[in-house]
């Protein structure tokens, strides 16, 4: 683990209006290391592993035995920030006594806080889980498990009466014990006026500079996604770096340079 104090949900939620939160998804052990190493506040085990790790076209194929996999392999590398495991489609919307039991295999797991999509029809899981003694992220705006009924990945609160219903979920997930909240792709004002009426930390992605804290994905990022969102800043060109490294060691298998004769 890296020099400083862990990062634990209480400590995240004392850094609104002090400092931004940093916080980037990881999905392995490398991944863990590299983000850490980076002081990250906060490591999220995202179920957008989906995409960018599996392959798969949506969040939905993502089970809570996939995510568990996930979560031990980031614990493994016994990160200085706050793990927080993604409660996948399927793994809280049943009841709050199956949230609950999601959230405690994910603690097992190795996550310090979990992640659930959802406003005001959720604060019950969330208040559960917290009950149970799990720190609670919410996760309101776009939320890609529900991208079904929202009708695609579309940016929210463009309505004054969605805007004011993201900023009702805001306030019942604080209510319900969440210590912070994911905006996701939100009109910016809107993330805006959340992050001014709520006690907890915002954490925002595609929604704007007037948050807590901002969160991407690891391999947007790092250049290694093929359909990045437009949001996202690219920092690095890792997959052509990558190319290069595996196509210099096979034309060194072909010509005969690797390996070395003794
Ligand atoms: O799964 C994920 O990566 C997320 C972020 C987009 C917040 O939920």
């Amino acid at each position: 683990m890296r020099e400083g104090k862990k990062v634990t949900a209480r400590r995240l939620a004392k850094k609104k209006g002090a400092e931004p939160i940093v916080m980037v998804t990881a999905y392995d052990y490398p991944t863990a290391l590299i983000a850490d190493e980076a002081r990250v506040d906060a490591i999220l085990v995202g179920d957008s592993l989906a995409m960018v790790v599996l392959g798969l076209e949506s969040t939905h194929g993502v089970s809570l035995g996939d995510m568990l996999h996930h979560i031990r392999a980031v614990a493994r590398a016994k990160p200085r920030a706050l793990v927080v495991g993604d409660m996948p489609f399927g793994s809280y919307e049943p009841s709050p006594r199956v949230a609950v039991e999601s959230a405690i295999a994910m603690v097992r797991a190795g996550a310090e806080a979990v992640k659930l999509e959802g406003g005001s029809e959720y604060a019950d899981r969330v208040r559960e889980i917290v009950r149970a003694g799990v720190p609670v992220m919410g996760h309101i705006g776009l939320t890609p498990q529900r991208y079904l009924r929202l009708g695609g990945y579309k940016r929210q609160g463009k309505t004054r009466s969605d805007a004011e219903r993201l900023l009702e979920d805001a306030l019942a997930l604080e209510d319900a014990g969440a210590f912070s909240i994911v905006i996701e792709f939100t009109v910016p004002e809107v993330a805006k006026a959340i992050t001014e009426k709520v006690g907890v930390p915002t954490i925002c992605i595609g929604s704007g500079p007037y948050c807590d804290g901002q969160v991407l994905v690891f391999h947007d990022i790092v250049g290694l996604s093929r359909n990045p969102p437009p949001f996202a800043k690219k920092y690095a060109d890792a997959y052509n770096i990558l190319v290069e490294a595996v196509r210099a060691y096979a034309d060194d298998v072909r010509s005969q340079r690797f390996p070395p004769k003794p």
